[in-house]
This record gives structure tokens, C-alpha cells and sequence, in this order.
């Protein structure tokens, strides 16, 4: 470990928040999640936080807040709406949004495609189909051409894993295929998922891991899409990573090391080679051996900010740099927020201190949002949301948020020295 008083957070180190295009913007029309939700499947959408009309207004109070850099994601059923047919006036709107977010000094990172897919891609199949990666390379392609030119950096897929996982194991989002054994590991639906409605075989497996393996080639020929078109574009994937740990016992140490494996190395062991950077999305720790975390966030998940630092930690063997692009927690009344948010950044300056690489830290999420299968209930937002007047309400922990930022940015005079 270097000397703390001669460690120096990098001048160009940034500091924002995430969100996504289906999760906040509202009226997005043709895709999988919508056509749920009329299905009384998954919670209704309605109008989110029209963050898609109030964009200005948000990156306004970003900006307030001491950010200078923004995740967020492009809505791919609004830019294909059909197979192969782009539509041009979105591509304008994004423009706008990236536009808004440089005019503000606030650094544009988007996301192609976080979660919600067209309708016409799912209803055929979606990333089941054989030719899905040269779909989405071709839509990866499009945006480079289009917005690239102002983008600070590219992710192509959020949380392939999860999405995965999600849809053909636990079956508790689109497409709502169970796996007939995923009980025996204890899985649980993730919200309010009409089970009813799920389709339940043990062959939903295979189509599992025939879905990953495209999302690897779709993030790799993605990849080589935006390079054809910008070949300076820093083009990342971001990788949802469980801290799995282990006390003193060998067979837990096993038990950490297979979890890790197939949780993080099995997809990112064969991608690593095609990022310039990777986004580390961190919300759990696991601790083989315990000891047990009583304290619980609104997801019910362990409260554990510092498990950042050993997802770091892992995915620093990439020997990539890393961003963190998104970690928090739902805190309805934000009584807990500033202790995480406080404990999250700490233990990510400590990994940079130990020698990883770490380019920037968004908070998940800048506004509350539509928290996919539990709808509007949790609330992740620096900025709380009321959902009948759409009023924004700063939360006291984005304060604090900001104050961290202050004291831990680099400047021209001190380059930030880190006080832990
Ligand atoms: C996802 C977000 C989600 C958050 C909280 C992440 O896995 O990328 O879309 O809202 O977790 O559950």
C-alpha cells in the first residue's frame, strides 16, 4: 500500500450519477417491458419521471450538485422502431441530451441498451436469435456514426448477466422463462412478477447459455462496429459484480472462487479483450462463512458499501481501466443513503490508492425511477420524485454527495489529495 499522504486522486477523475432511458424517461412505446406491463405482468409505466421533457431541469440540478460527469442510456425502440428503419428524429433528441449534459460541463458516458428491448427484436426472438449480435452490432454502429463525435465513452450492453438471468432462469422478467430447478438455489421472483403467467421447464437452461454466449458476441462485434466508425471511442461494457468472499475456511475460499467464475470470469474471460475500459456496476457482497449483515437496504439486500472495494479489486485483473458505473441503494426516507454513498466512495479511492485503476464514480441513480419488476415502490434517487406532480425534491444525502466530491476533487492546485 502506497503512503496515503503522497496519493493523489487523478486530475481528470469524474464524479456523476446513472440512469436509464426506460427507467426515467417515459412514453417509450414497442418494446418487451411495455407490452408486459399491458399484460399485467410486470408493474404498470405510465409517464416515469418524464425525464425525457424535464432532461434540462435534471442536468440542472446535476450540475448543482457538483457533477461533472453523466451515465445515461440511449432507448433502442426508439431509435429502430422497426427492423433496419432508423428514425431520425430521436437521433436528434439524443443529440439534444448530450448537448444539454456538455453545455452543463457534465461528461456524456451512454449506454446502448440497458434492459428494454424492441418489440420487434423480443417477438422474434430477441437475443435467442442467431443473428441477434449483428442486430445489435448494427444499431451499436449507428449510434457511433450519429452521436459518437460528442460522447465520452461508449457501454455497449448493462448488466448482460443479470439480463440473463433474469429472463431465462428465474423467469421474473421478459421473456419470463423459469428454470423448473432454480428453486433448489433458493431464487426468489425479484418483485412483483405475476408468476402465473411464467413459463416453467428445465430446458430454459440451455436457451440461458445460449443467450449469454450471444450477448458475448454481441458486445464483441459491437465493439468492432463503433471502432469501424470511431476508432477513438472508449468503448466499455458494464459488468454487475458480486464481491464474493470468504472467511479463513478452504472450503469456502472454493466456494467464493466458483461463485466468482460463474457469476463475473465465465462472460467477462471472453469480452475483456474487446473493452477499453470496464463499468463495474456494485450492489452485493457475499461473504462465504459470514459473518451474517443484519442491516438491510429497502431491496432487502446487505447493507455493504465497502464490498466495492473487492469488486474492484476483481475485476481489476482485467488489467483494464475501470469506472464505476453505478452503485447505491433504494432509501426511502434517506436515512441510510449519506453513511453508503460516504462509505462507497471512501473504499473506491482506497482501491485507486491500492494501485487500481479507477477513471470515475456514478451514484445509481441521479433521480427515483422505475425500479423494473417492483415499479415505483424503491427508491434509489439523489433527487426524490413525486409521481403525481412530477415535482423534483433534492434529497439531504445528495449534499453530502457533493461535499465528498468537493473535498476528493482533483484541482490544478493540490490534485485532490485523498483524506480517508
Ligand atoms: C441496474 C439498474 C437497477 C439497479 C437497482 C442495476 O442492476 O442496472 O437498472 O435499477 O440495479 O436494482
Amino acid at each position: 500500500m502506497s503512503n496515503q499522504n503522497e496519493f493523489h486522486v487523478p486530475k481528470d477523475f469524474y464524479w456523476g450519477a446513472a440512469t436509464s432511458a426506460f427507467q426515467v424517461e417515459g412514453g417509450i412505446e414497442g418494446t418487451d417491458w411495455e407490452k408486459a406491463a399491458q399484460e399485467g405482468r410486470v408493474p404498470e409505466i405510465g409517464r416515469a419521471c418524464d425525464h425525457y421533457n424535464r432532461y434540462e431541469a435534471d442536468f440542472d440540478i446535476a450540475k448543482a450538485l457538483g457533477h461533472n460527469a453523466h451515465r445515461f442510456s440511449i432507448e433502442w425502440a426508439r431509435i429502430e422502431p422497426e427492423e433496419g428503419r432508423w428514425d431520425h428524429e430521436e437521433v436528434e433528441h439524443y443529440r439534444k441530451v448530450i448537448n444539454a449534459l456538455k453545455i452543463r460541463g457534465l461528461r456524456p458516458y451512454t449506454t446502448l441498451w440497458h434492459f428494454t428491448l424492441p418489440l420487434w427484436f423480443s417477438e422474434t426472438g430477441g437475443f435467442e436469435r442467431k443473428d441477434a449480435p449483428e442486430i445489435f452490432a448494427r444499431y451499436a454502429g449507428f449510434i457511433a456514426r450519429e452521436l459518437g463525435a460528442d460522447l465520452e465513452g461508449i457501454s455497449t450492453i448493462n448488466e448482460p448477466g443479470v439480463f440473463a438471468s433474469l429472463g431465462w432462469l428465474k423467469g421474473a422478467w421478459p421473456p419470463f422463462k423459469r428454470f423448473s430447478m432454480i428453486d433448489w438455489f433458493g431464487a426468489t421472483y425479484s418483485g412483483h412478477t405475476e408468476k402465473t403467467k411464467v413459463e416453467v421447464s428445465f430446458g430454459t437452461l440451455f436457451t440461458y447459455i445460449k443467450v449469454l454466449h450471444n450477448l458475448i458476441k454481441a458486445h464483441n462485434q459491437a465493439y468492432d462496429a463503433i471502432k469501424t466508425e470511431r476508432p477513438d471511442m472508449v468503448v466499455s461494457i458494464v459488468k454487475h459484480t458480486i464481491a464474493f468472499d470468504a472467511n479463513w475456511n478452504p472450503l469456502n475460499k472454493l466456494k467464493a472462487a466458483v461463485a466468482s467464475y460463474f457469476w463475473t470470469d465465465y462472460f467477462m474471460d471472453r469480452v475483456y479483450k474487446k473493452c477499453d475500459q470496464i463499468g463495474v456496476n456494485y450492489y452485493h457482497y457475499k461473504k462465504f462463512g459470514g459473518p451474517y449483515v443484519e442491516k438491510k437496504t429497502d431491496m432487502g439486500w446487505d447493507f455493504s458499501p465497502e464490498g466495492i472495494y473487492l469488486a474492484l479489486k476483481i475485476m481489476s485483473k482485467y488489467k483494464k481501466p475501470l469506472f464505476v458505473s453505478e452503485a447505491g441503494l433504494a432509501d426511502h426516507d434517506d436515512s441510510d443513503r449519506a453513511e453508503y454513498i460516504t462509505k462507497q466512495v471512501e473504499s473506491t479511492l482506497r482501491a485507486l490508492r491500492d494501485g487500481v485503476d479507477v477513471r470515475g464514480h456514478m451514484y445509481w441513480s441521479l433521480l427515483d425511477n422505475y425500479e423494473l419488476a417492483f415499479g415505483y415502490e424503491k427508491r434509489f434517487g439523489l433527487i426524490e420524485i413525486d409521481y403525481n406532480t412530477l415535482e423534483r425534491k433534492i434529497r439531504p444525502s445528495a449534499w453530502e454527495y457533493k461535499k465528498l466530491i468537493e473535498r476528493h476533487t482533483g484541482r490544478e492546485d493540490n490534485h485532490g489529495e485523498i483524506l480517508l
